[in-house]
């Protein structure tokens, strides 16, 4: 009788049961949530950005539906750091790793956020400078720079001793170069990608943008093809371990991003719209298409495309 594959995997120093994990902003930012979303079966999850004041976030619509995927405009809608440190001082009873996900404006706020998370329970700490719809974070504000990166990076590294990820733009020219920028800086590993975006969808009743701030960015199936082709690129380049994300809705997706390089996968946008039944569903398809392919862990997949 054979043996069920292994969908374990290593990863910021834990061992995960299966490489999912949950993408920042896609669920409410409280330990319940978390324990839903481990109990559903997630390896590990990130929780929604959080910066060092509250934030309203833009006017709704933020989220839309279309066909191949969803288009979002947010911004960074959070309890701020106050809050956000009590309902994450105690990590311990959620049922799985957690990853801080944290934002600035400046470099101040950076350093003030990874101080501020360095005591709690988080098993790593995520950084987007990668977000394009939001004013004074991520892309419109220039983030999304090596300069910029190389200084975000060393500054929450000097206050945190978590691994650090760094969370890319999607479809970015000099990804290897900002991924390079992030590693010399002290960064343990990158998140790729964000949304892609600016896009922008236009209801042609009314002849207004759908979402309420206008521009937004892009994730879901129509993201899967960039972000699998980013993590091939990093995982060629780079050298850091990777969450692969975007656009991962099925089994096949997970793997296909685990043969690109990835160690572990963000799963946000199939979370948005199927719930958090998503993770049991990916990890069986998975354990599926391994057993089917006579593979017994995750290992012997990834970084397959690569070839010899
Ligand atoms: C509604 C929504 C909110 C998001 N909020 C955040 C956020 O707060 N921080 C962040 O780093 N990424 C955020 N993202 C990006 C996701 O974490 C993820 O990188 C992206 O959606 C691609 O993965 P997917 O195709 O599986 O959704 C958000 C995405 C969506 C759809």
């Amino acid at each position: 009788m054979s043996t069920q594959p292994s969908l374990c995997t290593e990863i910021f120093g834990c061992t995960l049961k299966n490489p999912l994990i949950l993408a920042s902003g896609i669920l409410g930012t409280t330990r319940d949530i978390l324990k839903r979303v481990f109990s559903e079966g997630a390896g590990a999850a990130t929780i929604k950005s959080i910066s060092v004041n509250p934030r309203k976030g833009h006017n709704n619509p933020t989220v839309l539906n279309f066909g191949p995927g969803c288009i979002n405009a947010v911004g960074y809608s959070n309890p701020g750091v106050k809050k956000a440190v009590e309902e994450y001082s105690d990590l311990s009873g959620v049922g799985g790793p957690v990853i801080g996900s944290l934002i600035g404006s400046n470099i101040e706020e950076f350093a003030q956020m990874a101080a501020a998370f360095d005591p709690l329970g988080f098993a790593a700490l995520e950084i987007p400078v990668s977000c394009p719809h939001t004013p004074g974070f991520g892309k419109m504000a220039r983030q999304d720079d090596p300069d910029t990166i190389r200084e975000i990076v060393k500054a929450v590294c000097a206050h945190t001793s978590k691994p650090v990820f760094i969370k890319l733009p999607a479809a970015a020219n000099n990804m290897v170069e900002l991924a390079l920028a992030a590693k010399e800086a002290g960064a343990y590993g990158l998140t790729a990608v964000n949304t892609v975006g600016p896009g922008m969808l236009i209801n042609i009743e009314t002849g207004r943008p759908y979402l309420g701030f206008g521009i937004g960015g892009i994730s879901g199936p129509a993201l899967k093809p960039l972000a699998i082709a980013a993590t091939y690129q990093l995982s060629k380049e780079v050298g850091l371990p990777i969450i692969g994300t975007g656009g991962v809705s099925t089994g096949a997706d997970a793997i296909e991003m685990i043969m690109a390089g990835a160690t572990a996968v963000g799963v946000g946008t199939a979370v948005l719209s199927g719930g958090p039944s998503a993770f049991a569903q990916i990890a069986g398809e998975m354990t599926q298409i391994l057993a089917e392919k006579g593979v017994s862990s995750l290992k012997d997949v990834r970084g397959l495309a690569h070839g010899e």
